[in-house]
């Protein structure tokens, strides 16, 4: 992409409407725009910040043996009634009617729609497990949308589904879902607390919420110590997580706990629950089992703020010039920063770099602008990208550009060739 073709409206003051950080680099990096209230505008470098974690989610979510459909956003009331929680849910949910006066919301989440299409579909026990996930747009009337897409009305979500046949199976993808969060949230860099939580109104009674420890953070959490060896891991499991107390605000009771513990701000970026047979009963989603009996399916639901987690990255990785991405997610990987666009041989070297490292997955951001060297490197440590290369006359001469790491701000002097080599390894 060439920077001087692309809509990056980058703010150099900081917005005042922003009271966190995450909030303040999104609309300064010109990631998103406020459209009303709690709804934003993704504008394209928030956009592919989005895909991109999305693409995460749904690659590990795959490899977990989730299938991947699409429910619409808007959902018949009927549902809603028949599970019992039209009027539960209360103001939160968006109410609309059609032409013919038929009752419509705009879905909060999917557990009624979701056991409607197995119920409909799934008759034995022969086609379970089954764990059907899509990421779609939610609504949720908040009352106090906030902190940008942290607490948004509209926000994008990967929520999946798990149908079992009996609660020992329903447990096993309930753990097979907590530990791909796991690698979810570890390949987006990010270090979370997994804490036990209420069910809520979603019912059921086994879950946890995943937290990115933040001081931003809306949440308040409570772990043991012992917790930090377990950050220090590569990867941990839901078996070692079961041995440490972690929890959530309304599930810590301080008399009661036995180890010395922590409290800390968290961001709830993931939530699972093993909901047991709370709809499917209601819903009558039964199944013939092995024994030949009909039995309500044994649920369990799984939801990622996918949009929540672009604020949460940058909660976690940022700062005095800007956002620092995660290569996994980062909307461009490499920049390449002309210093003198109306220098042939800067040119030249820029449009070699840009043509060769186009050839691969990834598309670099190309400055061509007839902007000051200043104002480049800013916009480029604003809107975090990992690498950048530095084209300028007198390196040229010297037959070298410069690599600079946007995380540890080390820079390097290469000759040109091998520039490409140290970036694709
Ligand atoms: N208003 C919101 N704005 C952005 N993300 C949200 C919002 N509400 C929920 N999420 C995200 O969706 C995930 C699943 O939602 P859920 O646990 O059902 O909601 P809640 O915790 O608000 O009851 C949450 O862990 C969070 O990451
Ligand atoms: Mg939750």
């Amino acid at each position: 992409m060439r920077l001087s073709q692309f809509l990056l409206p980058v703010l150099k003051e900081d917005p005042s409407e922003a009271q966190i950080v995450s909030h303040r680099l999104m609309l300064r990096a010109g990631m998103i725009r406020q459209l009303s209230a709690g709804n934003y505008n993704w504008l394209p470098l928030g956009w592919k910040v989005l895909k991109n974690i999305g693409q995460v989610v749904r690659e590990e979510m795959d490899k977990a043996g989730g299938l991947e459909l699409l429910m619409p956003t808007l959902q018949p009331a009927e549902l809603w009634k028949e599970s019992g929680r039209y009027d539960a849910y209360g103001k939160e949910m968006l109410r609309m009617t059609d032409r013919h006066d038929r009752a419509l919301l705009y879905g909060p989440t999917n557990e009624e729609v979701i056991t409607d299409i197995v119920r409909n579909n799934v008759k034995s026990y022969k086609q379970l497990p089954l764990n059907l996930y899509h990421i779609q747009w939610k609504f949720r009337d908040e009352v106090r949308p906030r902190f940008g897409v942290m607490r948004g009305r509209e926000f994008l979500m990967k929520d999946a589904y798990s149908f079992d046949v009996d609660a020992a199976s329903a447990r096993t993808s309930y753990v097979n879902m907590f530990n791909t969060y796991l690698k979810i949230f570890a390949r987006l860099g990010l270090k979370t607390v997994p804490v036990r939580a209420d069910t809520g109104p979603v019912g059921g009674d086994l879950s946890h919420e995943f937290h990115v420890l933040a001081e931003t953070g809306e949440s308040a959490v409570y772990y043991e110590e012992k917790w930090e060896t377990l950050f220090a891991k590569e990867s941990y499991t839901f078996a070692d997580v079961e041995q440490l107390y972690a929890m959530a605000d309304e599930m810590h009771v301080a008399d009661k706990c036995k180890v010395p513990v922590k409290s800390a701000r968290g961001i709830e970026v993931g939530h699972v629950f093993y909901l047991g047979t709370k709809y499917s009963e209601i819903m009558k989603a039964n199944v013939m089992s092995k024994e030949g009996k009909e039995v309500p399916a044994e649920m369990g639901c799984y939801g990622i703020g996918v949009s929540r987690l672009v604020g949460a990255i940058i909660e976690a990785s940022h700062d005095e010039k800007g956002i620092i991405w995660p290569e996994s997610i980062a909307p461009f990987k490499t920049a390449i920063i002309n210093l003198r666009v109306n220098d042939s041989k800067c040119n030249e070297a820029c449009e070699a770099l840009y043509q060769q490292l186009s050839i691969g997955k990834q598309d670099p951001l190309y400055d061509d602008r007839d902007a000051s060297a200043g104002e480049k490197f800013a916009t480029q440590d604003l809107i975090g990208t990992p690498w950048q290369i530095v084209v300028g006359p007198k390196g040229l001469e010297k037959g070298v550009i410069e690599l600079k790491n946007r995380k540890t701000g080390e820079k390097q002097e290469i000759a040109a060739d091998v520039v490409m080599q140290s970036i694709s390894a």
